[in-house]
């Protein structure tokens, strides 16, 4: 039995199809398709002759067409975006194969183009598809009118197809690199973060301490200190009392250039308004009474180094004026003297308050803030971040113990899990000084919860036991700062408050306050809030 075709095979265009394979190992051998162009040129000449062959890929707004490449002998310039007309547009939204035309020049579309002014006429053109999307074209061109005919056009589809995929691959192959070059980046940053880490004892109160953390929203913030710290840039931490400001503001004093100059704090909200100014700037002798002496200032002292403004929200309006000349102009004058000094200092500003609501209360200077806020660092609170409680602690135990001449304190297991199902109002700072009191009390054994001075988890609630008319609205105190409550009591506001802070969303409610999603629903039912 014989089998026959439907359609017998056209044996030319069998082999001019097979003479285009030729084309696969060039084009995917190619970085840029444009290299190759040329050559592609030339090997499909041989099966599908054209005076000219141009790449066009369709513009983001599908109006227009990019010129990606081009080869002809034909002289002419060059267009890099051909503007399509409205007529023609609908060419990029239906489906079609090929597209003949015997003279261009009789076709107001394609009259204009400078191909067709500069003699070419016989145009084939077929699409680039993706995805079944059109995102752009060949055009096969000739001198001769009706260069082209319907036989030609399974081999321009081909050659089409071909192009396509070229295309597709560079784009994976574009999209792989930059997705490599993030990661290395990432990388590069994490290893410099920890090298770092390592290298640096960031120095406060005069013990030396590792700084810790390794909660993604702590690394977050230490990524991007460790990239300011490189520059000479203004940073602004910001974040509630004890959140690590200080820790980072060293951490980026460590890590700049100026690591071997001074790092000196002044805390705005400590001195008195003419203090601030003579500690900031300085002063000459008898510019006030008392000042017997030629002094000079933090800024002064802080030359080639950093100088950090701690509490920069609580600066008085007369200060605010004066710091932002410095700011501005890199000037200052000591206080009761006329020569003017150039500052060199790098500033890192730190407050937990929110400055951009103190300038519109008109309490901060508009022009001040925007002095500050160029590279803000938010640090989150430990309650967002209970990742970071346990090695935080480990961390305080052992310096803790350094201080009382003792080894670190450990936790004992159920110590563990009362740490981290406090919600931290305090912070770090607070977490250091709640270890502090137990070490001291274990007296160099274990720390167990009794040792702690937290919220014990309250037992099963007997309803009704407090009265929300007296009860206080501030919440997360340690215990024995609030009296008249039971801790069942604390614990409902704290988790009737959580709620209300997160709209309902138990997972954020559960996240504020350390809890776990269990731990929170064990609350929630404890205290019949499950809803
Ligand atoms: N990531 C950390 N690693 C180690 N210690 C930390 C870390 N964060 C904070 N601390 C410690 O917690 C205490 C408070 O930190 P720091 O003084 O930097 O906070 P702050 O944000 O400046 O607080 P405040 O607003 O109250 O001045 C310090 O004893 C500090 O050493
Ligand atoms: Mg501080």
């Amino acid at each position: 039995m014989r089998y026959r075709l439907a359609v017998p095979p056209d044996a030319d265009l069998l082999a001019r199809l097979d003479a285009l394979a030729e084309l696969l190992p060039l084009l995917s051998g190619a970085l840029d398709i444009r290299e190759v162009f040329p050559h592609l040129s030339r090997v499909t000449c041989r099966v599908l002759p054209h005076d000219a062959l141009a790449l066009a890929l369709l513009a983001p707004d599908r109006e227009s067409l990019f010129v990606h490449a081009l080869t002809t002998e034909v002289d002419f310039q060059r267009p890099d975006r051909i503007q399509v007309p409205q007529e023609a547009r609908h060419l990029f939204e239906v489906p079609w194969d090929y597209l003949l035309c015997d003279d261009m020049a009789t076709d107001p579309v394609m009259r204009q183009i400078p191909a067709v002014v500069a003699g070419l006429h016989g145009s084939l053109r077929v699409p680039l598809r993706r995805n079944g999307q059109v995102f752009g074209g060949l055009n096969f061109m000739s001198r001769a009118q009706g260069g082209f005919t319907a036989q030609d056009a399974p081999v321009a589809i081909r050659v089409a197809a071909y192009v396509a995929l070229a295309l597709a691959h560079k784009d994976l192959a574009d999209e792989a690199a930059r997705a490599a070059e993030v990661r290395e980046r990432a990388t590069a940053l994490e290893q410099r973060v920890r090298s770092l880490t390592d290298q640096l004892s960031v120095l406060g109160h005069g013990s030396p301490r590792r700084m810790v953390g390794v909660s993604a929203a702590w690394r977050q913030a230490v990524g991007e200190a460790a990239q300011v710290a490189a520059t000479d840039t203004t940073v602004l931490l910001t974040g509630e009392s004890g959140t690590g400001k200080e820790v980072l503001a060293r951490f980026i004093h460590g890590a700049s250039p100026r690591a071997a100059g001074p790092f000196l704090a002044i805390n705005c909200a400590a001195l008195p308004e003419s203090l601030i100014e003579s500690e900031l700037f300085g002063h000459e002798k008898g510019a006030f009474t008392g000042a017997t002496q030629t002094r000079a200032g933090l800024i002064e002292r802080a030359a080639g180094g950093v100088l950090l403004l701690d509490e920069v929200g609580e600066l008085s309006p007369g200060a605010q004026a004066k710091l932002l000349r410095v700011l501005q102009e890199r000037e200052f004058q000591r206080v009761g003297a006329s020569r003017v000094l150039r500052a060199d200092v790098r500033v890192i500003a730190a407050t937990h308050r929110h400055l951009r609501t103190m300038v519109d209360r008109g309490t901060f200077r508009e022009d001040l803030f925007y002095r500050l806020h160029i590279f803000v660092i938010a640090l989150p609170p430990l309650r967002e971040r209970p990742d970071d409680v346990l090695p935080l602690a480990e961390v305080l135990l052992e310096d803790i113990g350094r201080q009382l001449g003792r080894r670190g304190a450990g936790l004992s297991r159920e110590a563990a899990p009362r740490l981290l199902a406090y919600p931290w109002p305090g912070n770090v700072r607070e977490l250091r000084n709640v270890l502090e009191r137990a070490a001291i009390l274990a007296g160099g054994g274990l720390i167990t919860s009794e040792h702690l001075a937290l919220p014990a988890p309250a037992p099963p609630q007997s309803s009704g036991a407090s009265d929300p008319a007296t009860a206080p609205r501030r919440i997360g105190l340690p215990a024995g700062t609030e009296r008249r409550q039971t801790l069942p009591d604390v614990e409902r506001e704290m988790v009737e408050n959580a709620l209300v802070g997160a709209r309902y969303n138990k997972s954020e409610a559960a996240r504020a306050l350390g809890l776990t999603r269990a731990q929170f629903y064990v609350r929630l039912k404890r205290h019949g809030l499950a809803i």
